[in-house]
């Protein structure tokens, strides 16, 4: 297995192993610790099924069961655990010009961290492009341990023991998409720490994405307005770095010390197909 950083300092590129085999405990400890530092972990040409994505991520922990709505939207059929993130309709199809894009897709658009509004939020995406467009559609990633160690240090010292109410319903708002009565009482706001620490490496990183809808310990508009200001500061062009598809790419990211969105592309014209599973942090991130 050969892992090489990729030129600009963001991400590696993991060559010479088969993840259709079950990894040794070598492998496994090698591949945690690789994301562990460089964040974001691609393996091209790998023409896996969704069984051995699934085996593959378990190395990395407990793969995220999607409730109901969020999987039939997102239209896998029987595995909760398996997400199509895609343009293409159940019967192969391109979907209606009228489906596109649908809720998931449009809210993908903006910065965030996977599920950070869950108690217990994904600590790793595994993203496999099955059929990728000639052109557009990159994933782009923010390295978020860059946005933080950027701070000048006065900064740090009032931001570090911030918390952070982070919620589904400010996610689906940001694209016109009311929660139902149900939603918002399953799924309440749910305060995050806005810094985060690695436990291996001690790196530090903010952490915030268009799920966060105010700083606490402050008044709500002032504390919406330090959110504002960080998700504008950390998505300035110096900290942003652009993954571009290939066919039988895997990608698997660390949500912890990244914030990624989906780009535009011709959706009425290309397809794009990607299978999607998340692996869950281990405990939530803070103790009640
Ligand atoms: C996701 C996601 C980005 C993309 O699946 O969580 O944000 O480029 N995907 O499809
Ligand atoms: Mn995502």
């Amino acid at each position: 297995m050969v892992i090489t950083p990729t030129e600009g300092g963001f991400g590696a590129s993991v060559r010479g192993i088969d993840l259709r085999q079950p990894l040794t405990d070598r492998q496994r400890a090698d591949l945690v610790a690789a994301a562990d530092e460089h964040v974001l972990l691609s393996f091209p040409g790998q023409a896996i099924d969704d069984g051995q994505q699934l085996a593959f991520a378990s190395n990395f922990g407990t793969p995220t069961s999607y409730f109901k709505r969020q999987a039939a939207m997102t239209g896998n059929g029987s595995d909760p655990r398996i997400i199509s993130v895609t343009n293409v309709d159940g019967d192969g199809t391109l979907k209606h010009a009228s489906e596109l894009p649908d809720e998931g897709i449009m809210a993908s658009r903006l910065w965030h961290s996977d599920n950070s509004w869950r108690q217990v939020p994904d600590r790793y995406t595994l993203l496999a492009g099955k059929e990728v467009p000639p052109t557009g559609g990159d994933t782009q990633f923010i390295d978020m341990r860059v946005a933080w160690d950027a701070l000048p240090d006065g900064r740090k010292d009032a931001l570090r023991n911030v918390l952070v109410a982070h919620s589904r319903e400010q996610g689906r708002a940001a694209v016109g998409v009311q929660l139902t009565d149900e939603e918002r009482r399953l799924f309440p706001p749910v305060p995050q720490p806005l810094v985060r620490a690695n436990a291996r490496t001690g790196r530090q990183a903010l952490y915030l994405g268009v799920f966060a809808s105010h700083a606490l310990g402050m008044p709500q508009e002032q504390g919406r307005q330090l959110v504002q200001e960080l998700l504008a500061y950390i998505a300035q062009p110096r900290f942003v770095h652009s993954y571009a598809w290939r066919v039988g790419d895997l990608i698997i990211w660390d949500n912890s010390q990244t914030s990624h969105r989906s780009t535009p592309f011709a959706e009425h014209e290309y397809r794009r197909v990607m299978r999607r599973i998340g692996v869950l942090e281990e405990a939530p991130l803070l103790t009640p």
